[in-house]
């Protein structure tokens, strides 16, 4: 008998998550940046219902905003869904490991390597 009723409330919690992941809209390209490959992260723009979206990891020459810190944006959409993007990044990724965002220029470039 407890088996059973263990056995239900797994296929019930199944069925729930599978619902949750169906309910995500497909212009929904992503929640966190984790959700994204090493070389990308989560970008939303500011314009009014903007989707999320997985994007590339500057490269030297690519554009970029120094002091680029990941945020919290809550979005809600004209059909009624909401949700809320963590760890996600305004417009730009972060420039790749190694560089970094030249300030003059606002793009990124090789790090300046420091010998001691
Ligand atoms: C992106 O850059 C900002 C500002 O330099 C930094 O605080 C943040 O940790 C960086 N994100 C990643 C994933 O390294
Ligand atoms: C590296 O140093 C040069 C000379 O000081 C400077 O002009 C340039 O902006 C620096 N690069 C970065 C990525 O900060």
């Amino acid at each position: 008998m407890m088996r059973q009723i263990k056995l239900i409330i797994v296929l019930l919690v199944a069925i729930l998550a599978l619902i949750e992941a169906q309910e995500r809209p497909s212009y929904i390209g992503c929640l966190n940046s984790i959700e994204c490959s090493a070389s990308q992260c989560c970008t939303i723009s500011q314009q009014k219902y903007s989707s999320p979206t997985c994007d590339n990891l500057g490269i030297i020459g690519s554009s970029c905003r120094p002091n680029n810190e990941p945020q919290e944006f809550h979005v809600s959409y004209p059909d009624g869904f909401t949700a809320i993007l963590t760890n996600t990044y305004l417009n730009l990724c972060n420039c790749s490991d190694g560089l970094e965002c030249e300030v003059e220029t606002l793009t990124c470039q090789a790090s300046n390597v420091t010998t001691q």
